[in-house]
């Protein structure tokens, strides 16, 4: 094995679903790209992610404590990034990229239509904001666009490069001590 520089440790275990966050503050809708998430706990479910002050979605987040998590199908790849390269500071990203944003129902910011699920969070814990700038929210409601035929969700490999769900491998059978989890 070869050594691998620690600041590319993140190239080894960010590849989750790079998904859209948005929010809503003072009137405006906005969306952000991210990708370092992570789930907490089954029931009730909590997330945790990493979101800066540099982004103009921080403080939309800290004072309303709510957002939806948006997951993007592989049809909306360069769209994710180019959300991520610009600031709704700047910019209406929903007209900008042609996006729908429709209500939630418990939550302010808005859901993205096109995607293929929106998950509406609250705010649970800020206790490592300030040193992490990490949140933990809680799922209070979760869409899924079943009818969507584009299913395939995609991965920031952490330097620019993405990849697409491929084949899945159906291993429920072999899952005997969490077989909870596979119904
Ligand atoms: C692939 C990708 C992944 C990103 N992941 C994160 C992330 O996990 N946390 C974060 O704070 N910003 C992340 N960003 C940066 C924000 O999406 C970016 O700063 C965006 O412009 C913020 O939008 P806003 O200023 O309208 O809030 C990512 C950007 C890209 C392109």
């Amino acid at each position: 094995m070869d050594t691998l520089p620690l600041n590319k440790v993140v190239r080894l275990l960010e590849p989750g679903p790079l998904v859209l966050v948005t929010t809503a503050h003072h009137g405006r809708n906005n969306i952000m790209t991210m990708g370092f998430h992570m789930m907490v706990q089954h029931d009730p479910p909590l997330i945790a992610f990493v979101l800066g002050p540099w982004d103009y979605s921080y403080k939309a987040l800290v004072e309303t404590k709510e957002c939806v998590i948006a997951i993007p199908g592989v049809d909306l790849m360069e769209k994710a990034v180019d959300i991520g390269n610009c600031s709704g500071a700047e910019v209406d990203k929903f007209k900008e990229f042609k996006l729908d944003a429709s209500d939630a129902e418990n939550v302010k910011a808005p859901l993205i239509k096109q995607c293929l699920a929106n998950i509406e969070c609250r705010v649970v814990n800020t206790d490592l904001t300030k040193k992490y700038n990490l949140f933990v929210v809680e799922a209070v409601k979760a869409w899924v666009n079943s009818e969507r035929s584009e299913q395939r969700i995609f991965h920031h490999k952490g330097d620019g490069t993405f990849s697409v769900d491929g084949r899945t491998k159906d291993l429920k059978a072999r899952m005997t001590k969490w077989k909870e989890i596979t119904k």
